[in-house]
């Protein structure tokens, strides 16, 4: 899979070690632990939060020991919960190779989860900062609590103001934390924590909005993971959203909704390609511009320099991207 960022990244060299800090989190356990955590850093991921974190940490002028140890809980972290989501959306694909459900039993994988959201916690512990692993156990708990309330109640959901809140729980709320724990281990001002927390915020919205765009416009070749399977699960996204609303009368929207979010496979197809083709697309994608907007407007007022520049551009690359 293609992993080159179109951000200027100045902090390559940092993200090896905080790889090789995820890849000793498996040694001396069962091999098959050791395979599948080898499995999934070399399948690659774009690094997106521990690059944010990094950089966010160096702008501030953190210890970059205590960066990469904190920047490796979080991409493992982020690592757990693909494993588990995967798992929960029955998805075969992941960064262009088979997930781990697609070829283990449901308990391997439910185990070596459970593995690394530990070993993650541990990673945690080793930044030697009590708000730290305070600020991750409690972005866990409500991403969990995003992942149950999307399985429980959010089937045929379009409720806008719900779907922030989704979106908020199961994804911003890491990319909050990736942005406002560099901040914990920079010791910076109560003003400059509450910039980074707004920042991470505002783009972790943004690139979750971007995803739902994705598994509309995208394909599994491009993207390394399949698509146009939010709607299929009777999930409703902001494209989807924002089509609804403008096109109540249409036949296929009210079977949809009057369905409980299901339709014939044919039927379902012709909506995705609908939804695909239409300005709610644009909308949607204007909006996640919006969120970028205010992300960046909050990280000028943080120190200048390299470091915040290529905040910035990551900023930007949030809305550019194409996986
Ligand atoms: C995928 O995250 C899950 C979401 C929160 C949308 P990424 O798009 O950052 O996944 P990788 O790590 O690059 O594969
Ligand atoms: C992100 O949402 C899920 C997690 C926070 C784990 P998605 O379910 O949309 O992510 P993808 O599209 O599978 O990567
Ligand atoms: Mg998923
Ligand atoms: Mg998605």
């Amino acid at each position: 899979m293609n992993n080159n960022l179109s951000f200027n990244n100045l902090v390559i060299e940092e993200i090896k070690s905080v790889e090789n800090l995820m890849r000793d989190q498996a040694k001396d356990h069962h091999a098959d632990l050791q395979a599948a955590l080898e499995h999934l850093i070399s399948s690659g991921g774009k690094r997106i939060r521990p690059n944010i974190t990094l950089l966010a940490g160096r702008m501030l002028n953190g210890n970059i020991n205590r960066l990469i140890t904190l920047s490796a809980a979080i991409e493992l972290l982020h690592t757990a919960t693909l494993v588990h989501d995967d798992l929960i959306d029955g998805s075969l694909l992941r960064r262009g190779i088979p997930t781990l459900n697609a070829r283990w039993s449901p308990a391997a994988t439910v185990l070596t989860g459970d593995f690394l959201f530990a070993k993650a916690a541990k990673l945690a512990s080793e930044t030697d900062s009590i708000p730290v692993m305070k600020l991750f156990a409690n972005t866990l708990v409500i991403i969990v609590n995003g992942e149950i309330s999307q399985l429980f109640s959010s089937r045929c959901n379009h409720n806008i103001d719900q779907y922030y809140q989704r979106i908020y729980e199961k994804t911003a709320s890491l990319f909050e934390t990736s942005t406002l724990a560099a901040g914990l281990i920079a010791e910076a001002s109560e003003a400059e924590k509450e910039y980074l927390r707004q920042f991470g915020y505002e783009i972790g919205i943004a690139f979750q909005i971007i995803d739902d765009i994705l598994d509309f416009t995208s394909n599994a070749e491009k993207l390394g993971k399949p698509v146009g399977g939010d709607l299929r699960h009777g999930l409703i996204t902001l494209p989807a959203i924002y089509y609804f609303e403008s096109h109540q009368n249409e036949s296929n929207v009210k079977n949809y909704i009057d369905q409980d979010c299901f339709l014939t496979n044919t039927n379902l197809d012709i909506l995705i390609e609908q939804i695909r083709n239409s300005d709610a697309i644009n909308t949607a994608y204007e909006k996640a511009k919006s969120h970028v907007s205010l992300g960046i407007r909050a990280l000028l007022r943080l120190p200048e320099g390299d470091d915040r520049n290529a905040l910035e551009e990551m900023a930007n690359y949030v809305t550019n991207r194409s996986i």
